[in-house]
C-alpha cells in the first residue's frame, strides 16, 4: 500500500521528521526561508497532510487548491493566526497545533526578557565590549528592581499563569487583565484582576500573553502607552501585531515608557531599516521564546502525532478546531 503524501514546510527537529518519514511519503522544504505562497499552492496539490509553521499563510484558497486529498493540517506552533481556521472547518479539515509543551519554556523566556530589560543586560554587555568599562561607577547602568515590583499580565492563559508562578518567587504584586480568566487559578497564584487601564497604569512591567485575533490587533497603541508609567517596561512574547509598532516607537522615544523587550515584531522578520532598531531602549530577539532543544523537539513530535492521527482518520489529540468533528 502506498504511503500517504505529506508536505513539511521547513526542516523541523530530527526526531519528528524521522518519525514522519517512517510512516509517510514525506517531502520537506529544505530552504532557510519559507516556501513562497505560490510555491506552497503548487506543493499542496495531491498532499494528504500539510505540516506547516506560523510563517506559512494557510488560507481558504490554499485549502481549496489542495482539494479533496487533503486530510489534515498540522502546525508546529501553539498559535495559529496564520491559518484560516473557519475555512478549514468548513471544508472538514482538522487543524493540529502544539499547546502545553511550550508553556514553561516560553514563560521562562518572557521572564528572562523581563529581567534582562530591568537590569540592562544588553546595554551592559555592549558597554564592556566597546571597552568603556574603566572603573566601578556608583551610577553606572542603574536599572529597576524586579522583587516587590508590580507585574501586569495582559492575558491569563497557560503562559500568563506561568509568568505569575515565576513572579511570585520574586515577591511581585501580580495584576492581570483577562475577561475570561480562570479565577480559581488567579486566587491560587495571588493574582489580582483589573481592567486593562488599571493594569497598564499600575504595572512596572507589562507582559503580553494573548493570541492575535481581530480584537487584539494593535491592542496596545498610543492611548495605552499614555496610561503606562514612564518607568514601565513592555514585554511581548505573544504576537508582534498585538502592539502597534509606530505607537511603540513614539512611546519609547518620547519617554512614555522606559523600555521594550520583544521576541515578536510586526512584521516578522523586522525590516533592517525599522526605526525600533535605532533605539537603545528596545531589545529585540528573533521569535525564539519556545526555542529550547527539548521543547522544539517535543513540538515537532506533537505535530507529527497530530499528523498521523489525521491521516488515519482519528481525532487529532491537539486540535485547534475541535468543532470540525461536530
Ligand atoms: C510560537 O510563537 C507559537 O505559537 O508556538
Amino acid at each position: 500500500m502506498s504511503k500517504p503524501k505529506v508536505f513539511v514546510t521547513r526542516i523541523i527537529p530530527k526526531q519528528g521528521i524521522e518519525l514522519l518519514r517512517r510512516e509517510t511519503d514525506t517531502e520537506v522544504w529544505e530552504d532557510k526561508i519559507p516556501p513562497p505562497y505560490e510555491t506552497l499552492l503548487a506543493k499542496v496539490k495531491k498532499m494528504e497532510g500539510l505540516l506547516c509553521l506560523l510563517t506559512d499563510k494557510i488560507d481558504a484558497n490554499l485549502i481549496d487548491e489542495a482539494g479533496k486529498p487533503l486530510k489534515v493540517i498540522s502546525q508546529m506552533a501553539v498559535g495559529f493566526d496564520n491559518i484560516d481556521i473557519a475555512a478549514a472547518t468548513e471544508r472538514g479539515i482538522p487543524v493540529g497545533h502544539t499547546p502545553g509543551v511550550l508553556t514553561d519554556t516560553t514563560a521562562d523566556f518572557a521572564f528572562t526578557l523581563l529581567m534582562a530589560a530591568a537590569r540592562r543586560i544588553v546595554e551592559g554587555e555592549h558597554f564592556v565590549k566597546k571597552g568603556l568599562w574603566i572603573t566601578w561607577d556608583p551610577t553606572l547602568l542603574m536599572g529597576q528592581d524586579i522583587h516587590n515590583a508590580t507585574l501586569g499580565l495582559i492575558g491569563f492563559g497557560r503562559i500568563g499563569k506561568g509568568m505569575a508562578k515565576r513572579a511570585s518567587g520574586f515577591n511581585m504584586r501580580i495584576l492581570c487583565h483577562d475577561p475570561w480568566a480562570d479565577m480559581k487559578a488567579a486566587r491560587k497564584l495571588n493574582v489580582e484582576m483589573g481592567t486593562m487601564d488599571e493594569v497598564l497604569a499600575e504595572a512596572d512591567f507589562v507582559s503580553m500573553h494573548i493570541p492575535l485575533m481581530p480584537e487584539t490587533h494593535h491592542l496596545i497603541s498610543a492611548h495605552q502607552f499614555s496610561l503606562m508609567k514612564s518607568t514601565s517596561i513592555l514585554i511581548n512574547t505573544a504576537r508582534g501585531s498585538v502592539v502597534d509598532p509606530d505607537a511603540l516607537y513614539q512611546a519609547l522615544r518620547s519617554g512614555d515608557i522606559a523600555y521594550a523587550a520583544l521576541d515578536v515584531t510586526e512584521p516578522e522578520p523586522i525590516q533592517t531599516d525599522d526605526p525600533l532598531l535605532t533605539l537603545d531602549n528596545c531589545m529585540i530577539v528573533p521569535h525564539i521564546a519556545s526555542s529550547s532543544v527539548a521543547t522544539r523537539t517535543r513540538m515537532a513530535n506533537m505535530a507529527v502525532e497530530n499528523m498521523m492521527a489525521g491521516l488515519m482518520g482519528r481525532k487529532l489529540p491537539y486540535c485547534a478546531n475541535p468543532e470540525v468533528y461536530d
